[in-house]
C-alpha cells in the first residue's frame, strides 16, 4: 500500500526538541504574507478551501471576509484551543510538540483580518501545554516575529495566552468569548454574530487551533498545494486521532476523504483477537458507526450522507468487549455535567437521559424506556440553545438505531451481559475493587 499520510502539522514531532524556535526555524509563511495584501492573504486561503477544524467545516477564508473592516473598533483573532470533547485528542499533541505553527498561523491571520492582539483560549487543565505555548510565544517575541514593527512591515501584534477553567462548554466560540471577557461561559444569542460584536462588542474571529495552524503552509506553498489534497469539497489534511481499542492509537495525519479501513490498516488494526463493534467519526457528539461504514470517505460531505459528522475526526474505536448501553451513559453523564443550565431542554434533558440510561444499563427498566429515551431526545434536538445539547443526543439515538437488541438484552438478563472484566474501557467502580 503507497503511504497515503500527509504529515504537514506533524511532521516534525519526532524531531529533537521540536517545540523550540531553533528547531522550527524561520517563519517563512509569515515572511511571504507580510510581502503580501491582507486581502491576499484572505483570498489564499479561500482559495485553498480550507473548512474550519474545529467541528463544523465553516470556510475559514469566508469567515475572515465577514469582518467589517469600516468597524472603528479593534479587530481581535481568538484561537479556540478549549478542545474537551471526549475523545478529540488532536489540538493538545499539537501545541505540545509543534506550538510554533500555531503562533506562525496567529500572526498571518491576524494580519490578514487586521487585529492587533490575538488571544489563545486553552483548556485550563493542560498546564504543560500552556507553559510550552507561553514558552513558544515569549520566544517569538525575542525573534521579532511578535510586537511592534514585526520584521520592519509596520504591522504589530500582541498574543496572550488565556488559560481556561476546564469547561467543555466553553469550547462553544461565543461562551468562550464570554469567558475570555471574565465572566461564567454561556453561549450568546445570535446574531449578532462574532464577527460583527464578538470580543469586548467588536469585531472577532474565531477559529480553531488546527485550522489556524493549517495556515503557514498555505501561505508558503501555495493554496493549490492545499486544494491538490482531499475530496472536492473537503480539500486539504486533517489530523485523524484513533484511540480505544486500537493497536496503535495515536495522530495520523492524511487528506480528508481518507477511509477508517485504511487508517486502521496504518494503525495496526484493531487490537489482536478482537473486531470493530462501533466507532465515532468525529467524538462523542457525532452518532455511531459501525463495521458498515469503514469505507466511507472521511469527508464533511460522506460521513453526513452517511448520517453522522465528521467533527473534530476524533474516532474513538469500540470492540466487541464494549458494552455499547455502557458506554452511552458514560458520555451522557459528561453531557450532564458539562450542561451550562442556560436552557431548559439540556439542563433538565440531560438529567432525564442519564436516569433512564441508568435504569436500562442496570436492566431495571423496561423496554418503553427505550421510546421514553428516544422522546427526550426528540425534545432536546433542535430545542436547545446551542449545539452540546444535541450532542447528547447522538450517541443515544445512533446506538438504539444500530443496537436496539443489546439494550433489550439488558432487560432480558436484568444486568449488563458483558463481562466488564473482560473490557480494558473501564475502570471497575471502588465497591466492585473492594467486594
Ligand atoms: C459544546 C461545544 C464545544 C465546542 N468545543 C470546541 C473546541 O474545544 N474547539 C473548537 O475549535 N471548537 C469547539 N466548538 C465549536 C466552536 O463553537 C466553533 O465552531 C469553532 O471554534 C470554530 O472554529 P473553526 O471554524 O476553525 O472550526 C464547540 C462547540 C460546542 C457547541
Ligand atoms: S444547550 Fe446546554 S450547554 Fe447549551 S446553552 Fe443550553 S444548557 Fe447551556
Amino acid at each position: 500500500m503507497t503511504d497515503p499520510l500527509t504529515p504537514v502539522l506533524t511532521e516534525n514531532w519526532a524531531e529533537e526538541r521540536s517545540w523550540t524556535l531553533a528547531s522550527y526555524g524561520a517563519y517563512a509563511g509569515l515572511d511571504k504574507a507580510l510581502t503580501m495584501t491582507p486581502d491576499e492573504v484572505i483570498a489564499a486561503v479561500k482559495d485553498s478551501g480550507l473548512r474550519g477544524r474545529g467541528g463544523a467545516g465553516f470556510p475559514t477564508g469566508m469567515k475572515w471576509s465577514f469582518i467589517p473592516q469600516d468597524n472603528p473598533n479593534p479587530k481581535y483573532l481568538v484561537v479556540n484551543a478549549d478542545e474537551s470533547e471526549p475523545g478529540t485528542c488532536k489540538d493538545i499533541p499539537l501545541m505540545m510538540a509543534n506550538p510554533h505553527v500555531l503562533v506562525e498561523g496567529v500572526i498571518i491571520s491576524s494580519y490578514a483580518i487586521r487585529a492587533n492582539r490575538a488571544f489563545i483560549y486553552v483548556r485550563g487543565e493542560v498546564l504543560h501545554v500552556i507553559r510550552r505555548l507561553q514558552a513558544a510565544v515569549q520566544e517569538a517575541y525575542a525573534a521579532g516575529h511578535l510586537g511592534q514593527d514585526i520584521h520592519g512591515s509596520g504591522y504589530s501584534l500582541d498574543l496572550v495566552v488565556h488559560a481556561g477553567a476546564g469547561a467543555y462548554i466553553c469550547g462553544e466560540e461565543t461562551a468562550l468569548l464570554d469567558s475570555l471577557e471574565g465572566r461564567r461561559g454561556q453561549p450568546r444569542l445570535r446574531p449578532p454574530f462574532p464577527a460583527v460584536a464578538g470580543l469586548y462588542a467588536s469585531p472577532t474571529v474565531i477559529n480553531n487551533c488546527e485550522s489556524i495552524a493549517s495556515v503557514p503552509a498555505i501561505i508558503a506553498n501555495g493554496p493549490q498545494w492545499f486544494a491538490s489534497m482531499g475530496t472536492e469539497k473537503s480539500q486539504g489534511h486533517g489530523i485523524f486521532s484513533l484511540s480505544g481499542h486500537v493497536t496503535r492509537p495515536g495522530q495520523y495525519e492524511a487528506p480528508l476523504g481518507i477511509t477508517l479501513r485504511e487508517l486502521l490498516d496504518l494503525a495496526g488494526g484493531v487490537r489482536e483477537g478482537h473486531e470493530l463493534k462501533f466507532w465515532t467519526p468525529g467524538g462523542s457528539s457525532t452518532p455511531l458507526f459501525t463495521h458498515e461504514q469503514l469505507d466511507t470517505p472521511l469527508d464533511f460531505e460522506s460521513v453526513g450522507a452517511a448520517g453522522s459528522m465528521l467533527g473534530t475526526r476524533a474516532l474513538q474505536i469500540f470492540d466487541e468487549t464494549t458494552c455499547v448501553v455502557r458506554a452511552v451513559l458514560r458520555w451522557t453523564e459528561f453531557y450532564k455535567h458539562e450542561s451550562c443550565g442556560k436552557c431548559t431542554p439540556c439542563r433538565e434533558g440531560t438529567w432525564w437521559l442519564v436516569q433512564v440510561l441508568t435504569r436500562l444499563e442496570r436492566g431495571e427498566g423496561s423496554e418503553a424506556d427505550l421510546d421514553l429515551l428516544l422522546d427526550q431526545c426528540d425534545n432536546i434536538l433542535g430545542r436547545a440553545f446551542c449545539a452540546l445539547g444535541d450532542g447528547a443526543t447522538s450517541p443515544i439515538t445512533s446506538s438504539i438505531k444500530h443496537f436496539r437488541e443489546e439494550y433489550l438484552d439488558h432487560l432480558r438478563q436484568g444486568g449488563c451481559p458483558f463481562d466488564p472484566a473482560r473490557s480494558t474501557l473501564w475502570a471497575p467502580a471502588p465497591e466492585e475493587v473492594t467486594a
